[in-house]
């Protein structure tokens, strides 16, 4: 049984956990900026944390099951929140370089002044680039957001290559 941030056990399906939560930082931070930008192929940032958030939320139902707890509400705002650098990457902005070493502190420190965070969102916002960022996430709700992150980039650069195909946005969900 899931529990939500004020402990009640919830019951609501991940999927619609995603969408629920997309909704609430859309309409208490910037987080419709990201729909404006653009990170792999022609998938914007909104529609790929919403991909990560997604993969993370069906692992975490998964590990759930085998009876592995999972803090549920903080793996969704984290994936979701794990890009929330709000820039466009592929501008030659010298303050953006090296974006892959960077994006994470400034997503963190962008999404801290938005929203209070768990210890687990925070570590899951600035450890989601390990390993080319040579420091591990220390939470398994980290782990499962680094590796969605991964599968989730992979499918989207792979299908923005792929002759006449859009990138990667429903795959990946
Ligand atoms: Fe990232
Ligand atoms: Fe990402």
């Amino acid at each position: 049984m899931r529990t939500r941030r004020d402990g009640i056990p919830s019951q609501e399906p991940a999927i619609d956990e995603v969408a629920r939560i997309a909704r609430e930082l859309e309409s208490h931070g910037r987080f419709g900026l990201t729909r404006g930008f653009i990170q792999h192929g022609d998938v914007s940032v909104y529609e790929h944390v919403v991909s990560v958030a997604r993969a993370s939320a069906a692992a975490g139902a998964f590990l759930e099951r085998m009876g592995v707890r999972v803090d549920r509400p903080s793996l969704i705002r984290g994936a979701l929140l794990h890009d929330y650098f709000l820039y466009d990457w592929h501008d030659p902005d010298p303050s953006h370089r090296p974006h892959g070493f960077t994006h994470p502190a400034t997503a963190l420190t962008r999404a801290l002044e938005d929203f209070e965070l768990t210890e687990r969102e925070r570590n899951i916002i600035a450890r989601h680039m390990f390993p080319l960022v040579p420091i591990p996430p220390t939470c398994r709700e980290a782990w499962i957001v680094c590796m969605a992150d991964k599968a989730c980039a992979l499918h989207e650069t792979i299908a923005a290559r792929l002759p006449g195909r859009r990138g990667g946005r429903t795959a990946c969900a």
